[in-house]
C-alpha cells in the first residue's frame, strides 16, 4: 500500500473511516481534465522562470498527456487512499515520469490548485449554459412567431384580467431568460480570475509569473490577494444564485404549462414524449417534465443555501469546509444543463389550442378596462369611468352575458358618452390592437419584439 503523502509528519496512518470521510476523489474527479490543464500551464511557467528544467517540463507534458488519455478512456485507476483528484493525478505522474512528477507541485498548493480547477470547470459550464439558454430562447421565438394573433386571457391573481396574445405571454419568458444570460455573462468575469500563485495562502518564494499562467489558461487576470484567492467561493455562490433564478423562471413557466394542460383549462397540449401515464388510471397523461422542473428548482435553491452556509463561518484562509462546495456546484450545473436542454425540446412540442384560449378570454369581462379607457377618451374622469363600468359589469353578470352582448341602449344607462363605436372597443382584437406601444400586446408590437429578439440572438 502507498504511504500517505504527508506520512513524514505522522506517527500513525490515517484511520480508514477518516480516509473515507475526508476523501473527495469520488466526486472531484470531475475536475480531472481542468486539473491537467492547470498543471500544464503551471509547469510551463516554472520552466520559463527557470524554476524547473526544460527536460522536467517535457516529462510532465508527456506524463500528463498519457494520464489524460487514460482518464478519457476510463482506464485511470482512482484511489481513495490518494484522497482527491489532485493527489491521484500527481501520484500517477510520478509513477510515469519519476522526479519531474515530484517537481510539478513546486510553488503550488492544493489550495490554489483546487480553486483554479473549480474556476476553469465553472467557466466552461457557463459557456455551455449560455448556449443552452439561447436554444431555449430561440424555441420560444419559433413558437411565439405563430401566435401574435392568438388571444388568451392575461391573468392577475389567477383571475381573468385583460386579453393578451399567447406570443406576448411567451415573450415575457424570453425577457427573463435574457436577463438570466446577462447575469451569467457578468458572473463569468468574476469566475475568470486565476488563483494559482497564491499557493497555500501567502504566496510563494519562487520567482513565478502569475500573469503568464493566467494568459495560458485564458483568465482575464489574477486574483489580487493570495488569502482571498484560496479561501473565497463567492464566485460559485454567485453562479448558483444565477442558476436559482433561471430555475425559478422555468419553475413559473412550468406551473403555467401544468395549469394550461389541465383538462379544466385546456389551452395547450404537451407532446406525449414529455409526459407519462398512470399505473392505475388509464385515462391519465401527466405533465411530469414541468412538474420535475418545479421540483428540481427546490433542489437548486437548496444548493444555493448550502453554499452560503458553507462560507459564512469560515475564517481566512482555506479550510477543508470548502471541499463541500463541489457536490452542490456540480449538481447545480448538471440539473440546470438537463433542465434547459429538455425545456427547449418541450417548448418545441407545445400544441396550442387557440379556441380554448379565446373562449376563456371571452369570459370574465376581460375588456372592462377598455370600456373605462373609452369613456376617458370621451372626457370622463378615470375614476368615474371605472365606477360606470363596474356597474355595467354587475349588470352583465346578472344577465349572464358578456359586456359586448349588452345592447347599446342598455349600455348607455351607465354613461351617456357611450355610442355605437363602443363594440369595437369591447372586442378582444380591438383591446389587443389598442395596446400599441413598446412592451404592449398589440400584434405589431409583439412582432417587432420578436424581430428585435432574433437580432439579439444572432449577435
Ligand atoms: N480536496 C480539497 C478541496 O476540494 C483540495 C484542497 C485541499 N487542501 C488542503 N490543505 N487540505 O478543497
Amino acid at each position: 500500500q502507498d504511504k500517505d503523502t504527508w506520512s513524514g509528519r505522522f506517527n500513525e496512518p490515517v484511520a480508514e473511516l477518516v480516509k473515507r470521510y475526508t476523501a473527495s476523489v469520488d466526486f472531484d474527479r470531475k475536475l480531472a481534465l481542468f486539473d491537467i490543464r492547470g498543471s500544464l500551464a503551471h509547469a510551463q511557467m516554472l520552466t520559463s522562470c527557470g524554476i524547473i528544467a526544460a527536460q522536467d517540463l517535457s516529462d510532465i507534458q508527456r506524463g500528463l498527456a498519457q494520464i489524460e488519455n487514460e482518464i478519457i478512456a476510463g482506464e485511470f485507476e482512482w484511489s481513495l487512499d490518494l484522497e482527491d483528484v489532485h493527489l491521484n493525478i500527481e501520484k500517477r505522474l510520478t509513477t510515469l515520469v519519476g522526479d519531474a512528477g515530484k517537481r510539478l507541485h513546486t510553488g503550488r498548493s492544493r489550495n490554489d490548485q483546487v480553486a483554479t480547477d473549480v474556476r476553469l470547470y465553472l467557466r466552461s459550464a457557463i459557456d455551455d449554459l449560455l448556449e443552452l439558454i439561447k436554444s431555449l430562447q430561440s424555441a420560444l421565438l419559433d413558437l411565439a412567431q405563430h401566435h401574435t394573433h392568438t388571444i388568451m386571457p392575461g391573468f392577475t391573481h389567477l383571475q381573468v384580467a385583460q386579453p393578451i396574445s399567447f406570443a406576448h405571454h411567451l415573450m415575457a419568458y424570453f425577457e427573463m431568460l435574457k436577463r438570466d444570460a446577462e447575469r451569467l455573462h457578468d458572473a463569468r468575469h468574476r469566475v475568470n480570475r486565476l488563483p494559482l500563485g497564491a499557493a497555500a495562502l501567502a504566496g510563494t518564494s519562487y520567482p513565478i509569473k502569475r500573469e503568464m499562467v493566467a494568459e495560458l489558461l485564458g483568465f482575464e487576470g489574477v486574483c489580487e490577494n493570495s488569502l482571498d484567492a484560496v479561501s473565497d467561493r463567492d464566485f460559485a455562490i454567485e453562479f448558483t444564485a444565477c442558476a436559482s433564478l433561471i430555475m425559478t423562471h422555468l419553475s413559473r413557466f412550468s406551473e403555467e404549462l401544468i395549469l394550461w394542460m389541465s383538462p379544466r383549462v385546456g389551452f395547450i397540449d404537451i407532446a406525449d414524449r414529455f409526459c407519462t401515464g398512470s399505473s392505475i388510471m388509464p385515462q391519465k397523461k401527466n405533465p411530469d417534465v414541468p412538474e420535475l422542473v418545479r421540483g428540481k428548482t427546490g433542489r437548486v435553491n437548496g444548493h444555493l443555501v448550502a453554499l452560503l452556509t458553507l462560507m459564512k463561518g469560515q475564517p481566512l484562509a482555506y479550510n477543508k469546509d470548502n471541499q463541500e462546495d463541489k457536490e452542490p456546484l456540480f449538481d447545480t450545473v448538471e440539473t440546470l444543463t438537463q433542465t434547459l436542454r429538455i425545456y427547449a425540446d418541450m417548448v418545441g412540442g407545445i400544441k396550442v389550442k387557440p379556441e380554448a384560449m379565446r373562449s376563456a378570454a371571452l369570459q370574465g369581462y376581460a375588456t372592462a378596462t377598455d370600456l373605462a379607457d373609452y369613456l376617458v377618451k370621451k372626457g370622463v374622469p378615470f375614476r368615474d369611468a371605472h365606477e360606470a363600468v363596474a356597474l355595467a359589469v354587475r349588470f352583465a353578470e346578472q344577465k349572464g352575458c358578456d359586456l359586448a352582448d349588452i345592447e347599446l341602449a342598455e349600455l348607455q344607462q351607465f354613461s351617456a358618452h357611450i355610442a355605437d363605436d363602443v363594440y369595437q372597443v369591447l372586442s378582444l382584437e380591438g383591446s389587443l390592437a389598442s395596446r400599441n406601444h413598446i412592451g404592449g400586446t398589440a400584434p405589431n408590437q409583439v412582432e417587432a419584439a420578436i424581430a428585435r429578439a432574433r437580432t439579439y440572438l444572432a449577435s
